[in-house]
């Protein structure tokens, strides 16, 4: 089959950007993102390139190139559909908040409501995508509910994982690490495998794309990001230790990370990992493996969430504790609320529980992010349903400017790794702030010994 049309549902994080990309690399492809929000469909559409919904370096640029050419963000969604032979399915998954699995599951109701759709508007073949993370077995699902409630056309179901991570998706997109295309095993799979190994085969080196069955390809997306998130709670477990043992955790994660089977990526110690996929996607693999009675494989790797809750706590609790067993009342400036620089995404952020915490000792929280706005920031807490909306709008305030933010605060907390921290006037910020004047770095972001030159109590972590 021969691709001339794409569809995208789903206009986010990972439809947005694979779609933009796939659009600039295959001029002769249509590629159409839909997506049910008209607001976030208007921001793809702004005629001021900058306003697109999601912030990622060099997307705006991608966009302003494809845009109006064969690229195309509508709420037309059967109109879509219906024209494509190509259907991504890119619309969210996040853990269920009610029912069975609770807590745990992935809900995917949003996914069932997608397929159902395709299969009432299609009136010829299509190839369906999974582009959204999903558990083992869900393209079985799909491709159940097409068969069953579609017009008798065929469907193909593939899964192609995506493994861009957010502040760098048009790099990783651009530059993959791999492809992954799972489908079927019979000739008709086969086939429809190929349509899409030749769509990124246009800027893909065919050596970087790798074609599996449907379900070793769905189980590769949760393990490889259970293997990455676990990475980062080995080290941040190692983080507490070295604290009591005075050893630095910047010192040993080089020096392990030297071993070439051990690799140096992924091993900075932080408040915690955040993000709308590591959390979700360790949940999910838990629940598949408790639902077939696995549950030493469950409680493995459940144990890297309860590191991640343990280093989040921990973090608010040293806070705390470090200013005088109350922060009542005081002013806690927060550098960074996003879940990682170079995102304007909040999603699992580690700075919405740290809030969390301190807020439930009364402290003033005084947000800047330079990305991130007040209005986002008290969603994030509101959704965490701790407190009533009208409590938590007295505890937090956002600011224009980090100097603002830092004024008069008893402490400064870095929840995200944003690069332009580092180049404040932080003799200015310390003497605008109350005395001591502690900062607790919870990403090892700024320069200890230049902090405890100007005057800070300077906290990192596992250090
Ligand atoms: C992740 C995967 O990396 C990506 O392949 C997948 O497709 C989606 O999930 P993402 O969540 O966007 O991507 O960002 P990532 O860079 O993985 O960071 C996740 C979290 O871990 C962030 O909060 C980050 O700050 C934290 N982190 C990362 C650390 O604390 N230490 C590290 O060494 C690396
Ligand atoms: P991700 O990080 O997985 O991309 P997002 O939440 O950023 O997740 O994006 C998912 C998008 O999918 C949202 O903009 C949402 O409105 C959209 N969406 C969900 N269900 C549907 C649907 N049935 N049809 C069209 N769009 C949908």
């Amino acid at each position: 089959m021969k691709i001339t049309k794409i569809c995208c549902i789903g206009a986010g994080y990972v439809g947005g950007p694979t779609m933009a990309v796939i659009a600039q690399k295959c001029p002769h492809i249509q590629v159409t993102v839909v997506d049910l929000n008209a607001e976030r469909i208007a921001a793809w559409n702004d005629e001021n390139v900058d306003n697109i919904p999601i912030y990622e370096p060099g997307l705006s640029a991608v966009v302003a190139e494809a845009r109006g050419r064969n690229l195309f963000f509508s709420t037309e969604v059967d109109k879509a559909i219906d024209e494509a032979q190509l259907i991504f399915i890119s619309v969210n998954t996040p853990t269920k908040t009610y029912g069975k699995g609770k807590g745990m599951a992935a809900d995917l109701k949003y996914i069932e409501l997608c397929a159902r759709q395709i299969a009432q508007v299609a009136k010829d073949n299509k190839i369906v995508v999974e582009k959204s993370t999903l558990p083992v077995r869900t393209a079985e699902a799909i491709k159940n509910i097409l068969d069953h409630t579609g017009n008798g056309v065929q469907f193909q179901i593939l899964s192609n994982p995506e493994f861009l991570a957010e502040g760098t998706a048009v790099e990783d997109l651009l530059h993959p690490d791999r492809i992954l295309i799972g489908g079927d095993t019979t000739l008709e799979g086969q086939e429809a495998i190929q349509a899409l190994v030749d769509v990124y085969a246009h800027w893909v080196p065919a050596s970087k794309i790798l074609t599996t069955n449907v379900w070793s390809s769905e189980l590769s997306k949760l393990t490889a990001n259970a293997f990455l998130a676990q990475r980062i709670s080995s080290i941040n477990a190692m983080s507490e230790l070295c604290e009591k043992t005075g050893a630095d955790v910047n010192e040993v994660a080089r020096a392990i990370g030297m071993d070439s089977r051990i690799g140096s990526k992924f091993l900075k110690s932080s408040v915690g990992f955040g993000g709308s996929c590591f959390q979700k996607d360790i949940l999910n693999l838990v629940y598949i493996a408790k639902s077939y009675g696995l549950n030493e494989v469950a409680d493995y790797w459940e144990q890297v969430i309860i590191m991640n809750d343990h280093q989040k706590r921990r973090f608010s609790t040293q806070i705390v504790q470090t200013l005088y067993n109350t922060v009542a009342a005081k002013k806690i400036a927060f550098l960074g609320w996003a879940f990682k620089k170079d995102t304007n995404d909040t999603r699992e952020s580690a700075a919405i529980y740290v809030a969390n915490d301190l807020i439930n000792e009364q402290a003033q929280i005084a947000v800047y992010d330079p990305k991130v706005s007040q209005a986002k920031a008290l969603a994030d807490l509101d959704y965490l349903e701790t407190r009533s909306k009208e409590a938590n709008a007295k505890q937090l305030q956002s600011f224009a400017s980090p100097y603002d933010a830092c004024h008069g605060a008893h402490a400064i907390a870095v929840l995200t790794e944003w690069d332009e921290f580092k180049t404040y006037d932080w003799q200015k910020i310390y003497d605008g702030m109350q005395k001591p004047a502690f900062v607790f770095d919870g990403r090892n972001l700024l320069h200890r010994a230049e902090m405890e030159a100007i005057g800070f109590v300077y906290q990192g972590i596992g250090a």
